[in-house]
């Protein structure tokens, strides 16, 4: 079957700031920020940006190009060819397609809470709810944690998820550029848009309250980005900073691999990984930034938002900004355009991580692109129930913790030593700068060769030390859940052997075909 391509430069780049510009950049970077320093937690942002973001984009758009060339579109090829006198590199690949594929079972229930209040937002279903005790409640009755007078189930949510599951299906199963590119071409400007005209709504709120002028969007800012100089002590707030980047930027899953495996030969990578890059750090910090926190400041004031920042991401999102939103004039269209911008964001974001297991449908089991969307259908939409059905019971949490914080450091690590090491970077650098529109500087090559690597051990290492522990041995969890979340671990291990022994499948027949070829 011949590979498919992306048709324009512009469509590849929109489509990878697509899958970086998500949830990341409008809820999770405000409140993590918030949490962490403030203003100073931009030092190790930006730090982990250059050092460990941006070499992994460069990275990712080259091996994906590279792997791309010899017909493999996910990881376990591309790292085959990459060395391919190693038997166990390619395993190590099936975290590139197991990672999204968990990301995606979840990331796509949030993506369709999200549709749902739109919804409710245009239609003054939350309208009713005065304040954060009832928004909660509301809340709750929607995702099946209680029976109240707004819900009696979770059958609202549900058709909800099945528009977006299918809605996201759908774009994928038309292809890279008739499904994705065509896609992300008209979702990623218009959530620009929406994203700007919020932002100026928000600026412009002054203090809402004449009574209490203190508290007023000014002020909020000044709370998101007032330095605490003390955080940048804390190892913590350095880890939650590369924690931040690799997710915002989509570097260290597999899925930008993926999209740049459509790639030419001689297309450029340096530029167009740098433009994507760059377009998802404006998105995060200069929109993301000046939206959730000082909107909800104007309207409770530091001693409430405190509270609410502790709340976590989430409560932010559904539960403070409807309330502040509908308070303001056009609360309804302004409670939707919130809505719809995040539900956009987030069907760029998971079309990008259903890709990799698509694509690996295709290029090694030869399926077609319809069957193999199909199939995987079938395959996430089984994922899917529990963390809808458990949601209560901290499924989705336990997906989240091995998708996001497992697999990407260990993709990551094995990404850049083989990039950097294995390849070598002189080859590496030549690869990086085939076809590019730019030279990169070449402190670069010193970063890459060591910084990145070092840097992503030592983030393996004190994440094991601190997080991990604590979570494997399930010492957070309520006694009550604790046979669930096993049982999601068991469920998780078998995808991930499951994907382990397809890829030893293919590879056995492989050379049992090479083999006849050359005796017959
Ligand atoms: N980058 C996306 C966001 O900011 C999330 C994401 C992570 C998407 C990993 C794809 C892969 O929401």
């Amino acid at each position: 079957m011949p590979k498919q391509r992306w048709t324009s430069r512009l469509g590849v780049i929109l489509a990878v700031a697509g899958s970086a510009v998500g949830l990341g950049n409008f809820l999770r970077f405000p409140g993590i920020a918030a949490d962490n320093g403030g203003g100073a937690f931009m030092i190790p942002y930006f730090v982990s940006f250059f050092l460990l973001g941006l070499p992994l984009m460069w990275i990712e758009w080259t091996i994906g190009r590279f792997g791309g060339g010899f017909g493999h579109s996910t990881a376990p090829g591309v790292f085959h060819t990459m060395w391919q006198k190693n038997r166990f590199v390619k395993y190590f690949g099936v975290i590139g397609i197991f990672g999204p594929v968990v990301i995606f079972s979840y990331y796509t229930y949030i993506e369709s809470w999200l549709l749902g209040y739109s919804v409710f937002a245009l239609t003054g279903k939350y309208a009713g709810c005065g304040d954060s005790g009832a928004m909660a409640e509301f809340l709750r009755g929607y995702q099946g944690l209680t029976h109240n007078e707004h819900f009696s189930g979770l059958g609202t949510a549900y058709l909800f998820f099945m528009m977006t599951f299918a809605i996201n299906v759908i774009v994928v199963g038309f292809g890279i550029s008739r499904g994705i590119e065509r896609f992300c071409k008209w979702a990623l400007p218009l959530l620009l848009v929406i994203a700007a005209v919020l932002v100026v709504r928000v600026l412009t709120l002054g203090a809402p309250d004449p009574a209490l002028p203190e508290n007023n969007v000014a002020n909020g800012l000044g709370f998101l980005w007032n330095p605490d100089w003390q955080a940048l002590r804390e190892p913590h707030v350095w880890l939650a900073a590369a924690g931040q980047i690799f997710f915002t930027l989509s570097v260290g899953f597999g899925v930008i691999l993926t999209y740049a495996s459509y790639l030419r030969r001689n297309d450029d990578v340096a530029l167009s990984g740098l433009t994507a890059a760059a377009t998802n750090e404006m998105t995060e910090v200069v929109l993301g930034g000046s939206l959730v926190i000082p909107a909800a400041f104007a309207f409770v004031g530091a001693a409430g938002i405190e509270t609410i920042a502790r709340q976590g991401i989430f409560d932010i999102g559904f539960i403070t900004m409807p309330l502040v939103l509908g308070k303001m004039a056009y609360g309804q269209v302004f409670g939707f355009l919130w809505f719809f911008l995040l539900f956009v964001a987030g069907v760029t974001s998971s079309i990008s991580l259903a890709q990799p297991a698509i694509a690996f449908l295709e290029d090694e089991f030869n399926l077609s692109r319809r069957e193999a969307a199909l199939l995987f259908a079938v395959i996430t939409f089984l994922l899917c129930q529990p963390v809808i059905f458990f949601y209560g019971n901290g499924v989705l949490g336990e997906m989240d913790f091995w998708g996001t914080t497992v697999c990407l450091v260990v993709f990551a690590t094995v990404e850049v030593i083989l990039f950097a090491w294995v390849f070598g970077i002189d080859r590496a650098w030549t690869e990086l700068h085939a076809g590019s529109d730019i030279r990169i500087p070449s402190i670069y090559r010193f970063i890459i060769k060591y910084i990145t690597p070092l840097m992503l051990l030592t983030i393996l290492a004190s994440w094991i030390w601190t997080d991990w522990r604590r979570h494997l041995f399930l010492e957070d969890i309520p006694p009550g859940d604790k046979p669930i979340i096993l049982l999601t671990r068991v469920g998780l291990a078998g995808l991930f052997i499951f994907l382990l022994l397809m890829v030893r499948i293919v590879w056995r027949r492989r050379s049992a075909a090479a083999a006849q070829e050359i005796d017959p």
